[in-house]
């Protein structure tokens, strides 16, 4: 969606905060021995108390509130009986629905001490998110995003996941554009003001080649490497974006 009017701004944020707070108390809860559907079940509570419902769930019937993917999942975790060990690679992914606007947004946590390389993907998805968010605002082309992550996480020896990237949002999880997270040459199409959209790197230690599970959810790298995913919902202006999930 494009923001129009106060009021589009005022529920975004409010989508915005509830999808930060939310990841901020599952971070709390990662500790060894912890579910995966236990974490869910923290993000449920902060959904109920803020009356917000869950995007996946209601705009795609996915079977948790959150995606949790753990070390080569990369995306759509499905939230379960899976207990985290010391070393994981958790990624919370958090989309939620309030008043009919939608936010999204992701973190990658390591469960107790990160080996080196692990915290160095983990960076290189933030780093790529950051170095976009520096490029955005209206009049710059779409593809200048995927130029800007593919290059910095070339720069780090690691590879950006096939096929997953950034979205449109706002009145639905996805809607146009795609934000992808590689330089495609046809994307000139210029963004403009108030336009919102969700930036979010990808990036896999190994190779860019990803599987879907038997589940039909959740999508992990091929090769087994570990993967790491670093996303914000945004408001396109004429200087810095607006972060609505900060
Ligand atoms: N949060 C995911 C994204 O960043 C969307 C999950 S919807 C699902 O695009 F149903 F596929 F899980
Ligand atoms: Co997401
Ligand atoms: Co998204």
């Amino acid at each position: 969606m494009s923001v129009d009017t106060p009021d589009d701004l005022r529920g975004l944020r409010a989508a915005g905060q509830v999808v930060a707070q939310t990841i901020r108390a599952m971070r709390r809860g990662v500790r060894p021995g912890i579910t995966t559907a236990e974490l869910d079940a923290i993000a449920r509570n902060e959904f109920a108390r803020a009356g917000a419902r869950s995007g996946p769930q209601i705009d795609y019937g996915f079977p948790g509130t959150t995606c949790i993917s753990v070390n080569d999942e990369a995306v759509h975790g499905i939230p379960g009986r899976r207990r985290l060990r010391r070393g994981d690679l958790v990624k919370l992914d958090v989309t939620a629905e309030l008043d009919g606007f939608y936010a999204d947004a992701c973190r990658t946590v390591v469960v107790g001490d990160a080996r080196p390389q692990a915290l160095k993907l983990i960076r290189a998805s933030e780093q790529a998110l950051d170095a976009a968010l520096k490029v955005v605002r209206s009049g710059v082309a779409l593809n200048e995003i995927g130029a800007t992550v593919q290059r910095l996480v070339r720069a780090r020896g690691f590879s950006v996941c096939d096929g997953l990237m950034g979205h449109g949002i706002g009145r639905r999880i996805h809607e146009k554009p795609d934000v992808p997270n590689v330089f495609d040459p046809a994307l000139t199409q210029r963004l403009s003001e108030g336009l919102v959209i969700t930036i979010e790197p990808l990036v896999s230690a190994g190779g860019p080649q990803v599987r879907m599970h038997r589940d039909g959810w959740t999508v992990s790298t091929l090769d087994g490497s570990l993967a790491a995913h670093t996303e914000h919902t945004i408001v396109v202006r004429d200087g810095a974006p607006l972060i609505l999930t900060a």
